[in-house]
């Protein structure tokens, strides 16, 4: 792995700055120093530390509740070791992580650490070495006997050119400034100032190394940044692209928790490029880490003279904003963005003008994404050479992509561009029930079957012609037990929802589509659907912005690559029984202790009676599946019969009013794409074990 800490050399000493005015690589190199001293100290604190993994999922599979049990046990035991903070290392399914740092700097990544297991992570830091072994996953730093370096976890095989864009994640406080310096960081921003480099220049670096934009639409950024450049007024903005909608992506996320001054200095380089004074950080809502890490980086960068007025006692300034944002998905096309930004209604606008011409206050602007401009430090500090090294011929660099669904091993790995996505898949330990599908770039970018696993790789040209996108770096792997009906009835609703209401091809279009699809899963498919969701997508070509012309693209690849499941289902039968109409739930064990929980977790009442005599309301029963997945001995799914009642539908409730008994949208259930991350459980003994000895 490519530790960031190991490249390049310190930027020139500005030989003919006078000792009052400190050059740039004078006042970088006084910042460096204090960095490092503060940083060789974590590294080698003088007592051991235990740092939790405190990001979004981690916090989300209780890295909370596994602190304060700790905090309690350490005070309990008055116990020599301190606490601190890291994020994850992309092994979501083991989760919540954490390291213990020794003081002679000997490291070792845990999980998943839990309040049941933290007296054994307090044992082994406190001397008992081997009471955590159950829980080890490997060595972020130094040598211990019987433990192999994280760089071998086989669910990182396929990370061949090391972590680049992950490079400090595990192994700084994503919260400190001074190990982001220590590592290098904002060395690119001093050696560009302290050498004069010109915006010309910094933006042919960018044209140079092929920087392509990650957001989806790949448009070169040094290309697009000379837009900027040339604009007639002075005013000019900039944005990051922070609001990752895709269900199943959260690689932006991983770089603003983890990283947040990568992405920072990434921005105050594309404002000296480009001429832009200010930037906003468009960072969606159901980010507020994300938002909050943003926020305390942009406030220590500025103390530091990193950012803000006059950056490193030059005459760039640079100032940056955080913006949330508006929980919209369309709130990630950039002119629905810029009206974000600018307190108007999340509506994508007709180009031109784009916003290299007319942006945010009808400003010249330029949208990046998160990624995009967290890989230009990476490209000045190293070059265009070293950054081409990796990838295909016509995709540069590497990419984090995060995979989940009805796979063991959910997580993020940072891969070149032209991995082999059966070699994905076997490093996520497979499919539960065999591969059925995959969902690759979120719901306007495609929906593929699963034999093409044997052909598929990371790269842009091997999506495209089976008429899907690879998009920003989520994939989804979905298994046998999924309907594709099912999902399309939940990609039908999200895009309709999502739609901004601008085109009444869009909105008209989506609604329709959506409605086919849920009268298909509710049994009442008709031989002319197929021909009548032909045309919606024929018209949905005609709208406004890519949003409505994608949002047939997943309704065809159903229709050309799943037309059997189609048809059967035109014909009254789901196979996988997950479609509402189609499906019924039926008590088949009365014996069986689950089954009260199961009664008691029905959303709707639908398990009705008592002790050996409980029986399923159809009338009642939304077939959420809950009820099956707690007690599957007892509950079945079956094959409903025609005639089967169903609950009353109503359209989805208006905002602010929740679910009420017997009209919950039946498309709210529950299946493989709504499941959280790392929502598995626990460790799988094989992957942890391989590490071992
Ligand atoms: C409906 C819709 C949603 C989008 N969501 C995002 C998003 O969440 N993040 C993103 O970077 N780009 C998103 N895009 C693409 C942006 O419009 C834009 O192309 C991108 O931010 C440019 O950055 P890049 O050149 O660095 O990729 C979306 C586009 C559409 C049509
Ligand atoms: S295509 Fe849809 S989301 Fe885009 S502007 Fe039109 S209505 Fe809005
Ligand atoms: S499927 Fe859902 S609504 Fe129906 S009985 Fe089971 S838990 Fe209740």
């Amino acid at each position: 792995m490519t530790s960031p800490a190991e490249t390049t050399e310190a930027p020139s000493q500005g030989s003919e700055a006078a000792p009052q005015a400190l050059s740039p690589a004078e006042r970088y190199a006084a910042i460096r120093e204090r960095a490092r001293e503060a940083y060789a100290a974590w590294n080698n604190p003088t007592i051991p530390r235990i740092s939790i993994a405190e990001d979004t999922s981690s916090l989300a599979a209780g890295a909370g509740r596994t602190r304060q049990a700790l905090e309690r046990l350490v005070a309990e035991r008055n116990a020599a070791v301190e606490l601190g903070k890291v994020v994850g290392y992309g092994l979501q399914w083991l989760q919540p992580l954490a390291d213990i740092t020794w003081p002679d700097g000997t490291r070792v990544l845990y999980g998943p650490v839990t309040p049941q297991n933290v007296d054994s992570l307090l044992d082994e830091a406190t001397g008992h070495l081997g009471a955590a072994d159950a829980i080890a996953i490997g060595l972020l730093a130094g040598e211990r006997v019987g433990l192999r370096p994280i760089a071998e976890h086989p669910f990182l095989a396929l990370e061949t050119k090391g972590r680049r864009l992950m490079g400090r994640l595990g192994y700084t406080d994503p919260t400190n400034l001074d190990h982001y310096v220590a590592t290098d960081g904002y060395f690119a921003v001093a050696r560009m100032l302290d050498r004069h480099q010109t915006p010309e220049q910094v933006r042919q670096t960018m044209i140079d190394g092929g920087l392509a934009g990650r957001g989806g639409a790949w448009f070169p950024a040094g290309v697009k940044w000379n837009f900027l450049a040339g604009a007639a007024v002075p005013e000019r903005y900039l944005i990051c692209n922070a609001d990752e909608g895709d269900p199943g992506a959260w690689v932006n996320r991983v770089l603003l928790e983890g990283d947040p001054h990568d992405v920072i200095e990434g921005m105050i380089i594309a404002a000296f490029a480009t001429g832009a004074q200010h930037g906003f950080l468009y960072i969606r809502n159901e980010y507020p880490l994300a938002i909050q890490r943003i926020r305390d980086a942009i406030r220590d960068a500025e103390a530091a003279g990193l950012l803000g007025k006059n950056i490193l006692g030059t005459e760039f300034s640079c100032t940056l904003e955080v913006i949330r944002g508006a929980g919209a998905y369309v709130c990630g096309e950039e002119t629905g963005l810029i009206s974000s930004v600018q307190d108007g209604r999340g509506m994508p606008r007709v180009k031109p003008p784009f916003p290299a011409a007319a942006g945010v206050f009808m400003k010249p602007s330029n949208v990046n994404n998160v990624e995009t401009y967290a890989n230009v430090p990476l490209i000045m500090r190293n070059g265009g050479d070293w950054w081409r090294s990796a990838g295909t011929a016509n995709d540069f660099g590497t990419k984090i992509f995060s995979f989940s669904g009805d796979i063991p091993f959910v997580g993020h790995m940072e891969v070149p561009f032209g991995v082999s996505l059966k070699r994905v898949l076997e490093v996520c330990g497979g499919t539960v029930a065999g591969l059925k599908a995959i969902q690759a770039g979120g719901p306007l970018a495609g929906y593929l079957p699963g034999r093409f696993i044997e052909t598929l790789t990371l790269e842009r040209q091997s999506f495209q012609p089976l008429g899907a996108l690879m998009g920003g770096g989520g994939i989804v792997f979905v298994g046998h037990e999924a309907c594709s009906i099912d999902l399309n009835v939940l990609y039908a609703e999200f895009v309709e929802e999502e739609s901004c209401g601008r085109c009444t091809t869009c909105h008209g279009g989506n609604q329709r589509m959506h409605e086919i699809f849920r009268r298909i899963g509710d049994g009442g498919g008709r031989s002319e659907d197929r021909h009548n969701l032909e045309r919606v997508g024929q018209s949905l070509q005609y709208s406004n912005c890519v949003h409505g012309q994608a949002s047939p693209t997943i309704m065809r690849n159903t229709l050309r690559y799943f037309e059997a499941e189609y048809a059967d289902h035109v014909a009254g039968t789901c196979e996988a029984l997950r479609c509402a109409g189609l499906t019924r739930f039926r008590i088949v064990d009365q014996s069986d202790p689950k089954l009260a929980d199961a009664q008691a977790i029905c959303p709707t009442g639908a398990v009705v009676g008592s002790a050996g005599n409980r029986s399923i309301d159809d009338a009642a029963c939304i077939r959420c599946g809950a009820c099956t997945d707690l007690a599957p001995r007892a509950i079945a799914r079956q094959a409903a019969p025609a005639g089967t009642e169903m609950p009353h539908r109503q359209p989805a409730n208006p905002p602010g009013l929740g679910p009420a008994h017997g009209v919950v949208p039946l498309s709210w259930q529950a299946h493989a794409l709504s499941r959280p991350e790392g929502a598995h459980g626990g460790p799988p003994p094989l992957i942890n074990a391989a590490l071992k000895g």
